[in-house]
């Protein structure tokens, strides 16, 4: 956890504060004043500090994949694609927790279209000269990539949610998938679907307890848990 420069919330989300345990749980909007247990839900700026903050977020979700993609210097590296705008790991897609200046959480996605938009152009700008790992990474995961790209018409992809290690099971993934949720609805979107390690039993039952269901998996026959994945969807009301 860091501080992070300025924290106006520019993002509304619904409060559904019977979600936290053992914290009062709100959302702050600009003209409340601050309590010392509220927590505002506000989108990324773009600016290097959140990319990494953002960086930080995303590796954990994926299960250190971004690490092993692009090497030590993966978190500057999508620091730096994260600033530029229109592409799957841009901040516009990014919604940051965050308390006295302490971003506690992350939740990021974007709607089918946006994704058929984005390309890797932005990644591997920041990459230069690591482009040559990151191609040999995307070759030998191809046939996850093609799962994880295909995103059905309609649908809010949920690409990564992480909640810092001392801070979870307090309620603040679940107000990070509402907030979440509310972004979905606003772009028009009938569904959310995510993709899950199937060997994340924690993030599985958390899904789940939010009204996600198992819609496939893949591969179909393997039965390594590490190796398989679980595409998740709910119907938006
Ligand atoms: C999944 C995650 C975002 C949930 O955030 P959270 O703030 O702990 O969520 P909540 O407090 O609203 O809900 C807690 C539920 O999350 C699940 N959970 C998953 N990992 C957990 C952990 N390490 N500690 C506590 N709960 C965890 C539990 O099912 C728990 O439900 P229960 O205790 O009521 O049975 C968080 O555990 C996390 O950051 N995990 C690591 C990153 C990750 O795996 N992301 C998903 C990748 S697809």
């Amino acid at each position: 956890m860091r501080p992070l420069n300025g924290n106006q919330p520019n993002q509304k989300v619904q409060v559904t504060s019977r979600s936290a345990r053992n914290l009062t749980f709100y959302v702050r909007h600009e003209k409340d004043t601050m309590d010392q247990h509220s927590v505002v839900l506000r989108s990324a700026k773009p600016t290097l500090d959140e990319g990494l903050e953002f960086a930080r977020y995303l590796d954990e979700a994926a299960e250190g994949f971004f690490r092993l993609m692009l090497g030590r210097r993966a978190s500057q590296i999508m620091a730096q694609a994260f600033v530029m705008p229109d592409h799957d790991l841009s901040y516009q897609n990014v919604t940051f927790a965050e308390r006295d200046n302490i971003v506690m959480g992350m939740v990021s996605g974007y709607t089918a279209e946006q994704h058929r938009r984005s390309s890797l152009g932005p990644l591997k700008e920041a990459a230069g000269g690591r482009n040559l790992r990151m191609r040999v990474v995307l070759i030998l995961f191809a046939p996850l990539m093609r799962i994880i790209d295909s995103i059905a018409d309609g649908d809010f992809y949920l690409q990564a949610i992480a909640v810092d290690e001392q801070l979870r099971g307090d309620g603040l993934g679940a107000l990070l998938m509402d907030a979440l949720e509310q972004r979905a609805r606003e772009s028009g979107a009938t569904r959310l679907s995510l993709d899950v390690s199937a060997g994340n039993q924690g993030a599985i039952r958390f899904y789940e307890r939010r009204g996600m269901t198992i819609e496939s998996q893949w591969p179909k026959r393997l039965k390594i848990p590490v190796l398989k994945f679980h595409r998740m969807t709910k119907k938006l009301g």
